[in-house]
């Protein structure tokens, strides 16, 4: 008796270790989200241990956790028609809301989900539901693309993906098929997803074909440069759960095909340092006292390296290519694009990334929305119902819907 209270004690102390993180109160509630945290960095161990024993790739073990928790099949409701069909070779899930009595012509968003450009996809039950309610409350076409995710592919097949499933949907034939108003389509995806929208954003202000044809883009909390991984977001969130900097900085290598090794020298920026003459020309973007007002800057320095390790641009190019990084684009580019709504959360890495360009965007004459949440983390829009249901998860999702029913 006595000693299986003792162990019991152990096991909660043990549980409690491995729950607890610290985290500001300003967080959105903070106890669920360290449960959310713990499971996922339980996924994640199991799936570097499934990967160290020589059974699968780690995120190909990782994705299949994420999955068997909520795969759901197209599931059509009295209001919104699913279907799972192809855009000239790429899977889609497309979700038909009904049409308002007085305009035959339904609004349409192009939605690329999250997940390091290796995780996640747009059938799980987190993703499903936020286009359904979509379709619903906009009365619209959601086209969710289901690109294909690292290790079966890498930069740049994930854009290779989304560009042709977005240039098949917006042919002429095919939006009168599905009754879209041409002159009423938008593109939005968070996380990866919102990177991989800027990008397919940014190639078709360039693209003489299809110039023009995207009303908006939404980028919901956006991964948009590899070159800094000391903005003061991710100086303030280094550890804060669901996409601490390590980690993130492993998703930009793996989305690479790179090494390992290279990460614990990008987060202290010796890709970007002075005698790395290639990042010599980005050097401007990496200057974000100029792109960052005085509230966000508070009092973090920038890191700049005066040695760093050439070999890893040397090695990943792409880190300083505007097709990974769009934040870096020319402003030749950016002053094209169309309207933007760009979401930030304060306990997210990526909140400098989003604010950034939304500076960079207002200077380019380009229409720009910053929406911030103070009590927002990264990945809060799809967390709105139970269990893993929060206060941000639901005014970021409303705020967001709302933007694009006043826009679109
Ligand atoms: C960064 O580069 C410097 C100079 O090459 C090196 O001394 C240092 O160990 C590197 N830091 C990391 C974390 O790789
Ligand atoms: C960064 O920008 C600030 C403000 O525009 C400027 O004063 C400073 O010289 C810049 N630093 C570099 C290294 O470009
Ligand atoms: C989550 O949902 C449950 C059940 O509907 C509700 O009682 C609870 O207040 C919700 N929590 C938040 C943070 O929205």
């Amino acid at each position: 008796m006595r000693s299986s209270l003792v162990l019991l004690t152990a096991l909660v102390a043990l549980a409690a270790y491995y729950i607890y993180i610290p985290l500001p109160s300003s967080v959105s509630d903070p106890w669920k989200l360290m449960l959310l945290d713990a499971t996922f960095r339980g996924a994640q161990q199991l799936s570097n241990l499934i990967h160290y024993l020589g059974l699968s790739h780690h995120l190909i073990a990782l994705n299949f956790i994420i999955i068997s928790f909520g795969k759901k099949n197209a599931l059509s409701s009295a209001q919104v028609k699913v279907r799972d069909t192809a855009f000239d070779g790429v899977e889609v899930r497309v979700f038909e809301g009904s049409p308002k009595p007085d305009e035959p012509l339904r609004r349409s968003i192009v939605y690329i989900h999250g997940g390091g450009w290796a995780l996640a996809s747009a059938k799980i039950k987190y993703y499903d539901e936020l286009c359904m309610a979509m379709a619903e409350d906009l009365n619209a076409v959601i086209v969710s693309i289901e690109y294909r995710l690292v290790p079966q592919v890498y930069f740049p097949e994930q854009i290779h993906d989304v560009v042709r499933a977005t240039k098949y949907f917006l042919q002429p034939e095919v939006l009168q098929q599905y009754h879209v108003d041409p002159g009423r389509i938008g593109i939005s995806g968070d996380s990866a997803g919102g990177n991989l929208a800027a990008v397919l954003a940014q190639q078709f202000s360039q693209d003489a074909s299809v110039r023009n044809k995207l009303k908006l883009q939404a980028l919901i909390y956006p991964v948009l440069q590899a070159l800094d991984f000391n903005t003061p977001s991710y100086q303030q969130n280094v550890n804060t759960p669901i996409l601490p900097r390590y980690v993130m900085a492993k998703y930009w290598v793996d989305y690479f095909k790179g090494d390992y090794d290279f990460v614990q020298a990008m987060v202290v920026n010796n890709h970007t340092a002075l005698d790395v003459s290639e990042a010599a020309a980005f050097r401007a973007y990496l200057n974000w006292t100029s792109l960052l007002p005085a509230s966000i800057t508070k009092n973090y320095k920038p890191v700049v390296q005066t040695m760093g390790n050439a070999r890893i641009i040397k090695e990943l190019p792409q880190l300083l290519d505007a097709r990974s990084s769009p934040l870096i684009a020319d402003q030749e580019v950016l002053q094209h694009l169309p309207k933007t709504y760009i979401l930030t959360c304060e306990h997210d890495v990526l909140r400098d990334d989003g604010i950034m360009y939304a500076k960079r965007l207002v200077n380019a004459g380009v229409d720009v929305t910053l929406d911030h949440f103070e009590d927002g983390f990264h990945g809060c829009m799809i967390f709105t119902s139970w269990p893993t249901n929060f206060s941000v998860g639901v005014r970021t999702r409303y705020s967001y819907i709302k933007w694009l029913d006043q826009n679109l």
